[in-house]
């Protein structure tokens, strides 16, 4: 149970962590669990480091429905659900500079894990929010999935993929706002981070602070920890401000 006045949300919360394996999803995991120790941080990942953790094959709608039915089945319903999987490169393609560089595989590939797999988290995660109290479902976006701020044009298929993204959001939280009055559903944007993800770029950034995993998690916590009814819907950064669409 979460009370959101309560400064430190995560105190006594069921918390289920999907992408737990990512830079930003562990750190916010050891974080969570070094606040309290009457809370439940269940961890979910593609594949299994620690025996505590759910294995699930995010892309797969079977697999998402299976594991969200057992961790029901084990804790009942869930307070906070935080989606931090996230793809910006991979083997073969890096962000496109140019209209000229799209291609079709790198945009599947980018939709389907920034885009497609908060889908399937809302279809099966939403449902076991818990209804009795506030409860939060929160998924990793970005600055760069804002339409109004765009100023810089390049990285097609990153920013679309999470523009689509934060139309889930809202369009999930209007729905929440029916069905379980005491959700709330916002987008994250961790600013820059040190992280896998988006280590081939980092050296390029100047002018800009780049986080550590460890100060990005403690500014997100901070974040969650600030939000209320009125932010369902936004995308919320680190400092707790809402970033445009
Ligand atoms: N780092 C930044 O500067 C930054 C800035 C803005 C927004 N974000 C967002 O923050 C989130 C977390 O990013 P991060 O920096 O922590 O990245 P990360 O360290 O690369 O972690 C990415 C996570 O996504 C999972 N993932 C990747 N491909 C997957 C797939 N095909 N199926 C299932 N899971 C998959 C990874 O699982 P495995 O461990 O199994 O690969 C990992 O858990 C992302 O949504 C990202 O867009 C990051």
């Amino acid at each position: 149970m979460i009370n959101i006045e309560n400064k430190n949300i995560f105190s006594k919360a069921k918390v289920a962590i999907i992408g737990a394996s990512g830079g930003i999803g562990s750190t916010i995991s050891k974080q969570v669990r070094a606040l309290d120790r009457e809370n439940i941080i269940i961890e979910i990942v593609r594949q299994k480091s620690k025996k505590s953790q759910f294995e699930m094959d995010m892309l797969d709608e079977h697999s998402v429905a299976k594991c969200a039915e057992e961790i029901r089945n084990k804790y009942g319903s869930l307070d906070i659900v935080l989606n931090t999987t996230g793809l910006l490169h991979t083997k073969n393609y890096s962000p496109e500079r140019t209209f000229r560089e799209i291609n079709l595989d790198y945009l599947q590939e980018v939709f389907q894990v920034n885009t497609y797999i908060p889908f399937l988290v809302s279809k099966y995660f939403a449902p076991i929010l818990t209804k009795e109290s506030a409860s939060i479902i929160a998924f990793m976006s970005a600055r760069l999935g804002s339409i109004s701020d765009n100023k810089l044009g390049g990285w097609y298929s990153y920013r679309s993929s999470k523009t689509a993204l934060n139309m889930l959001i809202k369009t999930l939280s209007i729905e929440l706002s029916y069905s379980n009055k005491n959700a709330i559903c916002v987008g994250l944007h961790p600013g820059t981070v040190d992280t896998q993800l988006s280590k081939p770029f980092t050296q390029k950034i100047k002018n800009k602070k780049v986080f550590t995993k460890e100060e990005a998690a403690e500014y997100l916590i901070k974040a969650l920890n600030n939000i209320d009814h009125k932010d369902t819907g936004n995308i919320i950064d680190w400092r707790g401000e809402a970033v445009p669409y």
